[in-house]
This record gives C-alpha cells, sequence and structure tokens, in this order.
C-alpha cells in the first residue's frame, strides 16, 4: 500500500526502508535538540548534503522550507516540525514556511480567506512565540506566482498514471486536488530559483505521511535538470541538438584535460576520471547560466507522529485526542489526566510488575516535548518500568510541566500582534 498524505491513519513504520527512506543519524550535528537523539526524527533522504553544509559553517548556504495545513488549530502533534526548523535555523539554514492555502481548499474545503488567518492566528503567532526568527519569510501558496508558475511547468514532466501509482487518485478525485502536490512542488522547488537564493541545498523537515510529494519532487527536479551527476558519470539532458553543445560547455565549465575525462556522446555521458572539487556546485552554476534550473535534489528529514491521547491518532478534528497550544492549563491537565497510560490495572499490580513507558501517551508527552534533560528521561523511564513511579503521581508531574510551558507561550504570543506577522506574497 503506497503512503496517503491526506489519510487519517497511521503509518506503517517498518516498511519504510523499502521507500529508500534511510536511518537518520545525529553524528556530526553540533548540539542535537533532543528530537534528533530521541527516535523522533527517525528517517532521512540525502541529509548528508545538509550536514555537510552545516560542517562549512556558511550562512545561507541551505534552505529549510515547510509547509503548515491552515485548518483546525495547532496542538503538540504540529510542534516537532518547528523544533527541526528553529535548529535548523540556529545553524544558519534560511526558513520558508508555505501557507498550504490551496491545498486546504482542494482538500479540506477551506476558503482561502479563512485560511489566511487561521495561518497567522493559530499557527505563525504560536511558530514566533516557539523562538523562530520574525524575519522568516512565510507565505502562502495562492499568492506566490514563481510557485504556481513552477508547478505547472514541473506538471509537464508528470503523467496521470504516475501520479496514481504514487498517489491512488480515484476516479471521484478532483482535479484540483491531483494538482495539490504539484503546488507541493512548487513550494519546494522555488527556494532554489535565482530570486529566492538560487540552486543549493535545501531541507524539507516533515511527517512521513508526506514523504510520497517528496519522492514526486525528488524526480521532477532530476527529469528538469540539464546535467546529471550518477558517480563519476555526468549525463546530459536535452533534445538531439542540445547535446554537443551542453556537453562542450561543461568540459569547459570544469576545465577537464583530455586525459581526465571520457566521454560517449551517443549516450550523451561524460566520465570522469579524475575527483572534481565542488562537482555539484559547478555543474549546477553552469546549468543556472545556460538558463537552467540547476535544482538539487531536495532532503528530508522525517519525524513520527504522536499518538492521540484517547488512542489513534492526534487530530485537531478530535479535541480530546490532542493538547492545543492555546489550551488553559487547566484544559490540558484535564486531557492529561484522562489519557491512555502504560500502567497496570492496579497500584499493587504496577508496583509489582511496573508500566509500559512504550504505550503509554504521557511518557510520549514527556519525550517529545516535555523533558529537555535525557538523564532524567531515562530515569523516568527506569522509575515506569520497575514500578517505582506510580501513574498519578506521573501525569500530575507531566501536567505541572505543561502548564509551566503553556503559560511562558501565552505570554510570548501575548507580546506578538497580529499586524507584527509579515506573510509575503
Ligand atoms: N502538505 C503539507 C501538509 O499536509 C503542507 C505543505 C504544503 C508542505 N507545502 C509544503 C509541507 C511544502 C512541506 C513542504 O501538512
Ligand atoms: Fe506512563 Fe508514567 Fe504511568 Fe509509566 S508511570 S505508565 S510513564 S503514566
Amino acid at each position: 500500500m503506497p503512503i496517503d498524505p491526506w489519510s487519517s491513519e497511521e503509518v506503517d513504520y517498518t516498511k519504510l526502508s523499502s521507500f529508500g527512506i534511510e536511518d537518520f543519524d545525529a553524528k556530526g550535528l553540533p548540539n542535537p535538540a533532543p528530537l534528533f537523539k530521541r527516535g523522533i526524527v527517525f528517517g532521512q533522504r540525502d541529509f548528508w548534503r545538509i550536514k555537510e553544509v552545516i560542517k562549512q559553517k556558511k550562512k545561507k548556504k541551505f534552505a529549510v522550507l515547510t509547509g503548515l495545513m491552515p485548518s483546525g488549530k495547532m496542538h503538540f502533534g504540529h510542534k516537532m516540525v518547528i523544533d527541526q526548523v528553529l535548529y535548523f535555523q540556529s545553524l544558519g539554514g534560511e526558513v520558508f514556511l508555505a501557507v498550504a492555502d490551496l491545498e486546504a481548499y482542494a482538500t479540506r474545503n477551506v476558503p482561502l480567506e479563512k485560511s489566511g488567518k487561521v495561518a497567522i492566528s493559530e499557527y505563525i503567532k504560536n511558530y514566533l512565540a516557539l523562538g523562530l526568527d520574525p524575519k522568516t519569510e512565510f507565505y502562502p501558496q495562492s499568492r506566490r506566482k514563481e510557485v504556481l508558475d513552477l508547478a505547472f511547468a514541473m506538471g509537464r514532466s508528470v503523467t496521470l498514471s504516475e501520479a496514481n501509482a504514487i498517489y491512488g487518485f480515484g476516479n471521484s478525485t478532483s482535479l484540483s486536488h491531483i494538482y495539490t502536490p504539484l503546488i507541493q512542488v512548487g513550494d519546494i522547488l522555488h527556494v532554489q530559483l535565482e530570486e529566492h537564493g538560487g540552486p543549493r541545498p535545501t531541507l524539507v523537515p516533515v511527517g512521513i505521511d508526506q514523504d510520497p510529494h517528496i519522492r514526486l519532487t525528488r524526480d521532477l527536479a532530476a527529469r528538469n535538470r540539464m546535467f546529471n551527476i550518477q558517480d563519476d558519470a555526468i549525463f546530459v539532458r536535452g533534445s538531439e541538438e542540445e547535446i554537443d553543445p551542453r556537453m562542450d560547455r561543461l568540459i569547459g565549465a570544469l576545465n577537464l584535460k583530455k586525459r581526465e575525462y571520457k566521454e560517449n556522446r551517443k549516450y550523451r555521458a561524460l566520465y570522469l576520471k579524475k575527483k572534481v572539487t565542488n562537482l555539484e556546485k559547478r555543474v549546477a552554476d553552469l546549468e543556472s547560466e545556460l538558463g537552467g534550473y540547476g535544482f538539487y535534489p531536495p532532503s528530508s528529514t522525517y519525524h513520527r507522529h504522536m499518538h492521540g491521547l484517547t488512542g489513534g491518532k492526534m487530530s485537531s478534528s478530535k479535541p480530546d485526542s490532542a493538547i492545543f497550544l492555546t489550551d488553559s492549563p487547566k484544559e490540558a491537565r484535564k486531557k492529561v489526566m484522562r489519557c491512555k497510560t502504560g500502567g497496570a490495572v492496579s497500584v499493587e499490580e504496577q508496583r509489582k510488575d511496573g508500566g509500559n513507558p512504550d504505550v503509554c501517551c504521557v511518557y510520549e508527552l514527556l519525550l517529545y516535548h516535555m523533558v529537555k534533560s535525557d538523564e532524567e528521561l531515562a530515569d523516568i523511564y527506569n522509575s515506569c518500568r520497575s514500578g517505582e513511579r506510580l501513574c498519578g503521581h506521573c501525569k500530575k508531574d507531566c501536567a505541572d510541566r505543561l502548564e509551566i510551558f503553556l503559560r511562558e507561550l501565552e505570554d510570548k504570543r501575548r507580546g506578538i500582534s497580529d499586524k507584527d506577522i509579515m506573510v509575503n506574497p
């Protein structure tokens, strides 16, 4: 079964490597945020590219783009992506946030005007309160022409049957809905257009349900290149007449001497016999010069979804399943007190056999959001397992932490007026 990005079902994490998603490894990242070390961010595509730029410590050398669905209210399950964005912004990534108003319109019936308001009051305000730089670029899909133009242009390289193989659209899916993945492709790739920073590594942090869009984007980026690099070979793309001049320019741009390469024009291939420094960048720059896109394949990181407090997936449409960032501490406490734990049926039994934090919503809240220190978290885990820690106390502890967090956030939100929020076309 393919992953359905619009479904409310949970994704089966055990089958992902067959789609080409690789394990996430925080090694080499400076002061990784807790979610990178705790298996919350668990998968990636081409993240090495981002690690490499981070190592070089050059500002604005990579872009970070993700999107928000402006329907419903922001809950803790939406926070992980922002925790990631905050971290990469602190390392010099240039952040772009797409308000997916066209997607919400096509797939959830949310009128555009309402999307704009919800995006600001529910999401962007919370993002800023969580610490996102106020200069971060927010834009609505419906109003950024470059995104829409790119969506249209990229759509030429994908057929309906390919789209169906990825998404399994049915005969009753509207054409607007079918078009939304292309808009997301436009979102992701437009940050590599000259006017938005040019070709460069781009990171897209998302929930795992978004991977079909990432795959499509990576395919379309490659299909729209003039040059594709594969190990020691560079393949030249284009019509019959374009191949020779492009090949000549490529050899010139890489300063290759006769003995340093072999070419096979019939296969449109150039084989490198020596390592060329900065190969990817030089080829992308040449492509820009020749009027092409020069897109780097976007990298991605994937986080796990939180479970709903009442079982199932956490969702804004089930208010008891989620703690919202605008919940009062009292409401949040009530939800924690009622939520599903990994405790035993009786105190006696729990003292004897211990609890199971791995299936517990309280523990999940602590792990994902409330406990910064790894040692403290390990203590909680172990004392739950041993039966020392009991659920009543544990819930209260979690609610106390939430209370502090929510109060601070509310204070910060109060300091931000809707008018201070910049949303650019
Ligand atoms: N489809 C995403 C969601 O449902 C929102 C989104 C739109 C997005 N454009 C994007 C996510 C670009 C990542 C990158 O949440
Ligand atoms: Fe969950 Fe805490 Fe109970 Fe353990 S003690 S099962 S972590 S609520």
